[in-house]
């Protein structure tokens, strides 16, 4: 019997049709929030759900009755509430397990969030001093190289930098074309046999270009090194197959999954994760403890050092739940409806320059965009944001965590639109007219 068999589900709903799609008004009223008025009562149109996505019912009920009905700490009590929340946390896992379809459930790992996840793997190959031999394939030191992308997003940037200067060992990347996508004409070049780690994300938080996952993995296994896949702005919007994808490692964070904050996930190879140092040391991680020192528990225990998230991976679960009952793929090909309707209407604003792919290949639900006033300049993105949301448009500006995106494509800031399951083509016409306001409000 797993976890998921001995606790019931949270109460479900879906708004699914039969042979396959759904009824996006109808996901909507999931969603409280989505009916909310802004600003003397025009209504939210909220496109920043690459920042956070929004939380359906279901998810706030299980957060809900967790506390209500079973709270207590988990694998630690013999008591009855104990062993419920134990059991309501363990099924957590294995929903998120079975959803990206990981081969065994001690290889879903709970983080905080997609960084914590992605500096759990960085912070691990440093710390090979703290376990036996077998780590030592996760040691760096000078000589050895890490390799990223030049569109990752700080959590995937930071955690790698901040290893080679611990080690020695150097960051490359692989650069950008001018439409968005990676440069992969030297791929060969920059993933070489000093390669001991490539670690690149799924789908741009900043460009919404979805990479070539296939290619990467293949060069960094034909060198030896891991994969890490940064899929925060992936898992929630596409069917995941962590064994279809082929890497090591793959990062991602509940909140931008109409999950809670404070959960994330890093699901890892099983052999790689049973002889990986651990980063965190505390309560729950070890095995045997004395004054000398300390011998570790078996994965996903030896990474979850410490009281864990439990009520938000409770709502994690709850939120795998209710992606499942609509449909990832349906979910995908809805924000690909809407993607492409967005970039058919952003392309009728004049002055506006996408930055990014044009079109909706390959591609997902971010994009960002500049304005450009009637000399010829950049109206700020800020202004733009500002202006949009006295309409009640919430978007994001700035640099999006991503500043050597932006680096690269001469901007020092972007508007951001992003989609999600419940993101409707009125909402995009609504940021179309949104845009021609702020037009006329700088008189181009
Ligand atoms: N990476 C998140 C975003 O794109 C925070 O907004």
């Amino acid at each position: 019997m797993t976890m998921t068999d001995a606790m019931p589900s949270p109460t479900r709903r879906t708004a699914a049709q039969p042979g396959g799609g759904y009824d996006v008004d109808q996901v909507r009223k999931d969603f409280p929030i989505l009916a909310r008025r802004v600003h003397d009562g025009r209504p939210l149109v909220y496109l920043d759900s690459a920042a956070s996505s929004q939380k359906p019912t279901a998810v706030l009920d299980a957060e809900r009755d967790y506390y209500e009905l079973h709270n207590a700490n988990v694998h630690r009590g013999i008591h009855v509430l104990a062993e419920e929340a134990t059991a309501l946390y363990e099924s957590a896992r294995d929903r998120v397990a079975a959803f990206i379809g990981a081969p065994g459930r001690d290889e879903v790992v709970f983080t905080k969030n997609s960084s914590e996840a992605l500096n759990l793997v960085a912070y691990a190959m440093s710390n090979a001093a703290t376990a036996g031999p077998e780590a030592e394939r996760f040691r760096l030191g000078p000589g050895d190289e890490v390799v990223i992308t030049e569109m990752e997003h700080h959590s995937n940037l930071v955690p790698w930098q901040m290893l080679c200067q611990r080690t020695g060992a150097a960051l490359r990347w692989i650069g950008l074309t001018d439409d968005g996508r990676l440069d992969l004409a030297d791929v060969e070049k920059v993933i070489t046999e000093r390669a001991k780690v490539v670690s690149f994300v799924h789908q741009s938080n900043i460009l919404g270009t979805v990479n070539p996952v296939a290619t990467l993995v293949d060069r960094a296994r034909a060198v030896g090194a891991l994969t890490v896949l940064d899929a925060s702005q992936s898992v929630p919007h596409m069917p995941i197959d962590v064994t279809a994808l082929g890497v090591d490692f793959l990062a991602f964070t509940g909140h931008k999954m109409c999950g809670p904050t404070g959960i994330g996930v890093l699901w890892g190879r099983g052999e790689l994760l049973a002889v990986m140092p651990p980063f965190l040391g505390g309560g729950e991680m070890i095995e045997v403890v004395t004054m000398e020192a300390s011998t570790y528990a078996v994965p996903p225990h030896r990474f979850e050092a410490g009281t864990p998230m439990i009520a938000q991976a409770v709502g994690l679960g709850a939120a795998v739940d209710y992606l499942t009952d609509l449909g990832m793929d349906a979910i995908a090909a809805h924000e690909h409806d809407i993607t492409a309707y967005a970039l058919d209407q952003l392309a009728t604003v004049p002055g506006l320059r996408i930055i990014g792919p044009p079109d909706a290949v390959d591609r997902g639900g971010a994009v960002s965009f500049v304005l450009t006033g009637s000399d010829n300049r950049p109206l700020h993105p800020h202004d733009v944001g500002q202006l949009l949301d006295e309409r009640g448009i919430a978007v994001r500006v700035g640099h999006h965590c991503a500043r050597p995106v932006c680096l690269r494509y001469g901007v020092p800031a972007t508007t951001r639109a992003s989609f999600h399951l419940y993101s409707t083509r009125g909402e995009v016409d609504a940021l179309v007219e949104g845009l021609g306001h702020v037009r006329r409000f700088f008189g181009t």
